[in-house]
């Protein structure tokens, strides 16, 4: 078999890329930073597999430009930042990673849910700041979790990885709101299906678990936000644009909201300037599936997606199988 040639965006952690390197001619940029557009353009020209990470922009020119490419493998479960579509008009498969950073995106969203709830991250600025002075029955309140009511949106891999924390973990009550068809798990645990205005109503605490498209964008605004108790707390791990960012900033400095925590961001890496000076948000930075072990399994994920294709097989996660029965 004549060996692909591969471009890779970045390093990888693990030791996937050395089975890649046995079994392609890679060619990797070296540095962990953005990769801009014009590296893109330049290095797709030629291979026959990219395999980029989730913010890399993969749109609509680069395709254009990837004159021989077959298949673009996604290091994320998230792959707005690939226009699918052009891929599927040219026949080049897209895959991506679900199911490796699930169980590691829900933990995150239980920490950050734990933290907004119980000012964790506010009390340690403040114990830093050696601003404490003493034990107080009204001193730093937060939120009780154990027995709430959480609202999941999006029942997913994810959405439902958090329901059963929720549900086992915390004996709290889940309702959850999905447009798609649910995972199976779901139905199991004792959550019930609720409309997006019911969910929003009775809630907690908000835990966002779906894709970006355009039905999921802005779902979170001005109108919605209204519509939470203001003792609730909204947490994302998804998309920042799921949030209308700005309206989820007045929302939490006029109280409507009581708290919020998130991972990610409209327009990231850019700062979320309107959210720093608020005292009632948790702020990290798009890290909910990074521990060692999720993303090396990633790594696993997308490296596998490159050789299954070239070796005949179909690959477990294509996003557009459509091309596979073209072929
Ligand atoms: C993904 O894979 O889409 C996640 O955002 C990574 O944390």
């Amino acid at each position: 078999m004549k060996r692909p040639r591969v471009f890779v965006t970045r390093p990888l952690p693990g030791k996937a890329l050395e089975r890649l390197h046995a079994f392609a001619d890679v060619t990797m940029r070296e540095k962990e930073d953005i990769v801009s557009k014009e590296e893109l353009l330049d290095n797709v020209k030629g291979k026959e597999a990219l395999l980029c990470i989730l913010t890399d922009p993969v749109d609509g020119e680069v395709i254009a430009a990837a004159n021989q490419l077959k298949v673009i493998s996604n290091y994320g479960a998230g792959y707005e930042k690939i226009d699918v579509e052009a891929a599927t008009r040219k026949g080049i498969l897209v895959t991506n990673t679900p199911g490796a950073l699930t169980e590691t995106t829900a933990d995150t969203t239980m920490g950050l849910l734990i933290a907004a709830a119980r000012r964790i991250v506010e009390g340690d600025r403040y114990t830093r700041e050696c601003r404490y002075e003493g034990w107080g029955p009204s001193f730093f309140l937060g939120h009780d979790v154990y027995g709430k009511t959480l609202g999941v949106i999006g029942m997913g891999k994810i959405g439902t990885a958090v329901a059963k924390r929720a549900i086992r973990g915390f004996e709290m009550k889940v309702l959850y709101n999905d447009r798609g068809g649910i995972e199976p798990e779901a139905e199991k645990l004792g959550a019930r299906s609720a409309s997006l205005e019911e969910l929003l109503k009775e809630s907690d605490f908000v835990s966002l678990h779906v894709p970006l498209n355009a039905q999921t964008k802005n779902l979170i605004n001005e109108e919605t936000l209204k519509l939470m108790k203001p003792s609730a707390i909204l947490v994302n791990t998804s998309r920042g644009n799921v949030v209308d960012q700005h309206a989820l900033a007045m929302a939490l400095k006029e109280k409507r909201i009581a708290a919020a925590a998130l991972d990610v961001y409209e327009d990231e890496p850019r700062c979320p300037v309107e959210l720093i000076p608020l005292p009632n948000v948790v702020l990290a930075p798009h890290i909910a599936s990074a521990s060692e072990e999720t993303r090396m399994r990633m790594a696993d994920m997308a490296v596998q997606a490159i050789v299954d294709f070239f070796s005949g097989k179909t690959p477990e996660n294509p996003v557009n199988p459509t091309v596979l029965k073209k072929k």
